[in-house]
């Protein structure tokens, strides 16, 4: 078929040229957007009176058939047929309606319409991508709820270091969570301007209305500059990058949830309709999921450097290598979209093996800190308090025993100033209870964090 640009050409494209050259079989994912701009700027045409009434009205008629055959799966894209979603669409609804259809595009470029239809995509997307991240910040906390008073070492150098609880280690991951919604509102806020009407890069010589075009597709306001409107893809950089610390933290997380599921911590078990098994040990329970999430981490990453790497060099505006810019976006939407729809289920049904949190806290003199608190408070200073503490871990270690092992006499030789009060203030739950400073890990202060997770993902 002729292209809608063949004016000036003489020889058709080269078949290789046209499947190198074509966008269709990824940008088709556009269509409703690019109908959605298609209908604003006709509107916007007829009230400036560039077009008729009459060729309005026939264009949204052509183009609200043409959005429900796309929506029904009835329209092949076929890059031999079609470049790209914008042509595509343009010429169905020539072929449809006649001459009206040739009008459509009065005063607009593919430029600024890919740049809207891109901006608006990204703009849903994000938008999804926020709720998941709020449902899978209300999952943990209801996790974490479930878990304040539930005992487990806290690791510094994945050294066993001070008492936790399971809440408060979820806790951190609703703070990031939190944190990553913040950032794709951020994106949200900053994308909020509408390039249509940009032209080619110059604007035009029609009258168009163009805060009429950005109302009505939803936007603040026009950008403030034509040619930075077809050549800025700052908001998907932002997207993308927001993506990327948001697999970071998942992969950290997954990351986590592998050591926990291991033999060697047995801290948690996954439910057996989200593990994996091996082809030939029989006893194998794999948790595949989470190693899949800090893989696909590295893929998301690839996507922004993608992006990063094609618009460092483009001199403006607009530069064929931008259409580059849409299958790292898609597969990095894709792959996130993904990972947040099966961690959530993934964390709700595992099983949290508590006795074995508690039995860990109780091996690797997590209390250690305490004990030095405890005669700090008594008048000792606390590096002398300090060093007898460590003393007396050494001397466990030797003799195989813990703290809250050795008697009071022994205690007694190493300073008058232990009692009976020692064994309180080693106690594993007192010891989390009483770390009671804002953002703390004592239930009272996990509690707090619960109340602000849940405050927050009402209000946002
Ligand atoms: N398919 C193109 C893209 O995705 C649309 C814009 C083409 N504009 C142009 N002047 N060739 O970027």
């Amino acid at each position: 078929m002729a292209k809608l640009w063949a004016g000036r050409f003489s020889k058709t494209t080269d078949e290789t040229v046209n499947d190198f050259n074509s966008s269709i079989p990824f940008d088709n994912r556009l269509y409703a957007q690019d109908i959605r701009g298609s209908l604003a700027h006709s509107d916007m045409l007829a009230r400036q009176g560039i077009i008729t009434r009459e060729d309005r009205d026939a264009i949204h008629q052509g183009l609200t058939e043409i959005l429900a055959a796309m929506d029904a799966g009835e329209i092949g894209f076929d890059p031999a047929q079609y470049e790209d979603i914008h042509m595509c669409v343009e010429q169905l609804l020539t072929e449809k309606i006649g001459d009206a259809g040739k009008r459509l595009h009065t005063g607009r470029s593919r430029n600024d319409q890919v740049a809207l239809d891109m901006r608006m995509y990204v703009r849903e997307e994000a938008g999804h991508i926020h709720d998941q991240v709020l449902h899978l910040i209300d999952v943990i906390t209801d996790v974490a709820q479930n878990n304040t008073e539930t005992i487990m070492p806290g690791y510094t150098h994945l050294q066993r270091a001070q008492p936790v609880t399971f809440a408060y280690i979820l806790l951190a991951y609703v703070s990031m969570l939190k944190r990553d919604a913040r950032r794709l509102e951020n994106t949200l806020e900053v994308l909020d301007e509408c390039p249509l009407g940009s032209g080619a890069l110059a604007g035009t010589t029609y009258p168009l209305d163009r805060h009429f075009t950005a109302e009505t597709l939803g936007f603040s306001r026009p950008c403030d500059n034509a040619m930075d409107g077809v050549s800025d893809r700052d908001y998907c950089l932002e997207f993308l990058s927001d993506l990327s610390i948001l697999m970071m933290h998942l992969s950290r997380l997954s990351e986590e949830v592998i050591s926990w599921c291991s033999w060697e911590f047995k801290f948690i078990e996954l439910d057996d309709a989200f593990s994996t098994g091996s082809s030939i040990m029989p006893q194998k329970k794999n948790p595949d999921i989470c190693e899949l999430v800090r893989g696909k981490t590295g893929r998301v990453y690839g996507d922004l450097m993608t992006l990063l790497t094609v618009m460092k060099g483009l001199p403006l505006a607009y530069d064929k290598d931008m259409q580059e810019d849409k299958e790292c976006v898609f597969d990095a939407i894709d792959t996130v979209s993904m990972c947040l729809k099966v961690l959530p289920d993934m964390l709700s049904t595992m099983t949290v093996l508590t006795e074995n949190m508690a039995a860990a806290g109780r091996r690797g003199f997590i209390n250690a800190t305490d004990c030095a608190d405890y005669l700090t408070k008594k008048g000792m200073p606390f590096r002398d308090a300090y060093k007898l503490t460590g003393g007396l871990v050494a001397r466990c270690i030797r003799e195989g025993r813990t703290l809250e092992q050795l008697s009071l006499e022994e205690l007694q030789e190493e300073s008058p100033l232990f009692d009976e009060g020692f064994y309180a203030a080693v106690d594993l739950l007192n010891a989390v209870k009483r770390r009671n400073t804002w953002g703390g890990p004592s239930p009272e202060q996990t509690q707090e964090q619960i109340a602000l997770a849940r405050e927050f993902v009402k209000n946002h």
